[in-house]
């Protein structure tokens, strides 16, 4: 069976930015709660965005890079929790939007923050089972759409913003990874819209248990399934829903400290947008090159967990012209 990687990478962003100053008028917080127990600095909320326009903007981008058309795309794939209509999916309305196909597989996946890695996997095997070559595989939230703006243990940890990747049906490459799934109503739950509580309820000491423990599980487990010992990986791209879940995680498995990207300061925890956002800053900060060798890893919702093993066969662009690190 053939793997995925990764040509291209874009991400899209609501215009109004929220620091975490401005959290305080809602609730009471401050900037030095949030930013010490989170990372956290700054996220954006949606005012005249939506998930498609959000989606579509970096999907544009995402194809852009990677030089195709939107006929070339032959799988479209949305991970997402905040879909503007619970149909059409968001994917439907991409393939309007962006000119996509008839032919081709259009749908949603909800695995929450676990749901960009959840899509790599599904494309990856529709595009074995198909033959066909290019997946757009997008993860898109608006998750102030259902944030409770009176309750500080929730409101100032999530944003919005969309990542896409083009990805690319990989002959003589294994698909491996981990996806998994333990259900859990009382740690993380939102009712939705429409309902008597809409809002998104959280134990966040049991998230937080939940996440390094099956953070480290799932690294350990792509180590053993791609056969690349952690020290030979060069980045750890993983689920930015705290800053102090990363560190920790990291610290515990002796990872150097600049390995574990996180870009969560600028966007707090996009859910299922969080690693495709990541992937993307990494691309632009000239971080994934030639040979790169990733494990994506994410967790959250459901409760659900994932991972996948990445490399690298090409510069990816976003990073032209721009100072690397
Ligand atoms: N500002 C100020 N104080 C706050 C606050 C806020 N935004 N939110 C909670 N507090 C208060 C609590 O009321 C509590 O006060 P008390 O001691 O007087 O009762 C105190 O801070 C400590 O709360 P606690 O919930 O124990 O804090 P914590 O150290 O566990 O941190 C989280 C809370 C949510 C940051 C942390 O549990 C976490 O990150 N969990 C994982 C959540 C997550 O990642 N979810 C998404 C998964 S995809």
């Amino acid at each position: 069976m053939d793997g995925i990687r990764i040509i291209s990478t874009g991400k899209a962003l609501p215009e109004r930015k929220v620091p975490n100053a401005k959290m305080s008028s809602y609730v009471e917080t401050s900037d030095e709660w949030i930013s010490s127990r989170t990372g956290i600095k700054a996220r954006y909320f949606s005012e005249k965005e939506t998930s498609l326009s959000l989606s579509a903007d970096a999907a544009r981008q995402a194809l852009e890079r990677a030089g195709l058309s939107s006929e070339k795309i032959d799988l479209c794939i949305v991970a997402t929790i905040t879909p503007d209509y619970a149909t059409p999916s968001v994917s439907c309305l991409l393939q309007k939007e962006l000119g996509l196909r008839e032919d081709i597989p259009c749908f949603d996946i909800n695995a929450a923050c676990s749901g960009f890695v959840y899509a790599l996997h599904v494309a990856a095997h529709m595009m074995n089972g198909t033959g066909s070559r290019h997946a757009l595989v997008i993860g898109c939230e608006q998750l102030s759409r259902i944030l409770d703006l009176k309750d500080r243990s929730t409101c100032v940890l999530f944003g919005d913003g969309a990542g896409a990747c083009v990805a690319e049906r990989a002959p003589g490459i294994g698909i491996c990874g981990v996806l998994g799934a333990q259900g859990d109503r009382d740690a993380l739950h939102c009712c939705g819209q429409g309902r008597k509580d809409p809002f998104i309820r959280m134990d966040g000491r049991a998230v937080f248990r939940f996440a390094v423990t099956k953070l480290e599980e799932t690294l350990r487990e792509l180590e053993r399934c791609s056969g690349v010992p952690l020290e030979k990986v060069d980045y750890f791209a993983c689920h930015q829903a705290n800053e102090r879940i990363l560190r920790h995680v990291q610290r515990k498995m002796k990872i150097p400290e600049k390995k574990m990207v996180t870009c969560i300061a600028d966007y707090g925890n996009t859910s299922g947008a969080s690693i495709p956002i990541l992937l993307d800053e990494m691309a632009c900060r000239g971080l994934l090159k030639k040979g790169t060798k990733v494990f994506a890893a994410g967790f959250g919702g459901g409760l659900t967990y994932a991972g996948i093993y990445l490399e690298m066969d090409r510069d990816l662009p976003g990073a032209e012209g721009k100072e690397t690190s």
